[in-house]
Order: C-alpha cells, then structure tokens, then sequence
C-alpha cells in the first residue's frame, strides 16, 4: 500500500490507473477506521480493481460547537488497518493542501442538506459536498462506496453526482452491526457498556417498525410514534427525532403507499451519545 499525501501526486496516480484501464474504487474516511469501514474496503475490493482509501478530517463540516481538534487521529493504527484490508493507495493530505490560502469555493446542497442532520449541524453537509467533490476530482474513481448508516449523507452524495453530471457509480453499503444489533459506529467508545447494551434498544424498534409495516400498516406516523414511545421508555434514551422518508426524494412521508420504498430515521440519544441509525422498508 501506497502513502499519497499531496493532492497532485494522488491525481498523476489515478490518471495513469486509468489509463492502464484500471477500475478505481474510492472509500472516504475522516480516519479512526473501525468494522464499518472495512466493511467498506471489502466491497470496494469486490467490485474494483484499484482500492484507494482516503483519511481526512475535513474542519468545513464541523460546526463551532464542534470539537474538530479532539477528533481522533489514530494515523499509525489506520495505516495497519488499511493495509491488512487491502487498500492499495492511502490518500492522507494535510488539511494545507486541501484548503490553501485563498481557497473560496463551496458547494450547497440545498433543501436536502438543510432537515434532519442538517438542522442538528448547520452547513455541515455543504462541507461534505465540498470535500467529496474534492475529493472525486482527487482520485478520479468509477466507484464510490459510501455506507448506509448515514443515510442522509449517502442521499446528499447522490443527489451531487446527478446534479453536477459527475460519471461516477455511488455504491451503497449496508449497515454493519455489533452483537445487540447497535449501528457501528466511531461514536459507540463514548457509551459506557450499561449505555452500549441499553443501545440496542434502536435496532430493536428498527426491527419493530419493519414487522408493523409488513403487518400492513400504513400510517407511518403512528409507527414513528410507537418507535418513539418505545424508545422513550428505554431508562437513560430519549429520541431527537423519528421520522419516514420516501426512500427516492427523502422527503417527509406520513402514509405508505403499497410497493414503495420508505427509510426510517432515528436520532437518539444514550445518555450523552447521539446515535443515528435507519432502516430500508417497502411497504
Ligand atoms: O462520512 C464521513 O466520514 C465524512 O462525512 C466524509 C464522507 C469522509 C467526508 O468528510
């Protein structure tokens, strides 16, 4: 595996790559690789010739209140976990690099960014949009893989690549789970194991919400509302929110209409932790 650092040396590699006709697959981290990612490389792996694997903690998609400098930067631990996935091109710029005096331009992304996520952390997905787009024209890839968990982010970059004509396949990636069912997650080391195990408490109303909806329930409203009360009670959770998006617009969805396909959204908190996790339904 290969260290690229500087954005032009990375750019000349993917160049050639794809001139030799390699197929190249990208897989964007902000590092402190865990399960999850990896889970990510091995897709990559499956359905790309040339893995690229890029670590960078963008500081345009941390809001003020956001603790950019405590986020975690185990570099020498992702190097390992990289290689042992086998990731061939580690792309890791300095932030310098990526964002050099004078840099101006960004990118919105509109009424998709602005609800959930969006409303939790103002401008955060206009970050995302900036760097990923950075970050395709970095690495040149005919794949991305971007992991369902954050569902939200995952429609956004979807929603780019159209918008902006950009030739690139964006490959979701399920959800990957610890034993209870808890959404892996960066996040997860700050629950105390009484909160990880209380946790679990989000997949099950998941798994709830999914039987009710094959049961043949329709208001999707009075689901989100039993996921909710559920939660609720759960001693130490409570929800932020609970919502249904129509699976192609995201938009709001309150009545499920027979063969279409729905996401349920769920922020919630574990004692400190805000957690989010989703599922896939077709009604
Ligand atoms: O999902 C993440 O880790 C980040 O939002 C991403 C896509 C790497 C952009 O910084």
């Amino acid at each position: 595996m290969q260290i690229i650092t500087e954005p032009a040396e990375m750019q000349v590699i993917a160049e050639k790559l794809r001139l030799n006709r390699q197929l190249i697959g990208v897989i964007m981290t902000m590092g402190a690789l865990h399960e999850g990612h990896l889970s990510l490389v091995k897709l990559a792996r499956e359905s790309a010739g040339t893995v690229i694997l890029t670590i960078f903690v963008n500081p345009i998609q941390f809001g003020p209140d956001e603790d950019l400098h405590r986020y975690p930067r185990p570099f020498e631990q992702d190097v390992a976990l990289a290689r042992s996935a086998g990731v061939d091109y580690l792309f890791a710029p300095e932030a310098s690099s990526i964002y050099p005096d004078h840099f101006q331009t960004t990118l919105q992304c509109g009424k998709l960014g602005e609800h959930f996520e969006g409303k939790q952390r103002p401008g955060h997905f206009n970050g995302v949009a900036t760097i990923v787009s950075k970050l395709f024209n970095i690495t040149k890839p005919h794949r991305a893989i971007f992991g369902e968990k954050d569902a939200q982010q995952l429609a956004i970059i979807r929603q780019l690549v159209t918008d902006l004509n950009m030739d690139i396949t964006i490959v979701p990636a399920p959800i990957v789970r610890e034993e209870n069912g808890l959404a892996v997650s960066s996040r997860n080391i700050y629950l105390s194991s009484d909160e990880r195990h209380k946790a679990g408490i989000i997949y099950q109303v998941l798994c709830h919400a999914e039987k009710r909806m094959a049961g043949d329930e329709k208001n999707l409203q009075s689901i989100a509302q039993e996921v909710e009360e559920m939660i609720s009670s759960t001693p130490g959770c409570r929800c932020d929110y609970v919502i249904f998006v129509d699976e192609k617009s995201f938009e709001l969805a309150e009545k499920a209409e027979q063969g279409r396909e729905y996401r349920l959204l769920i922020a919630a908190f574990c004692g400190n932790v805000r957690l989010i996790d989703n599922v896939k339904i077709r009604a």
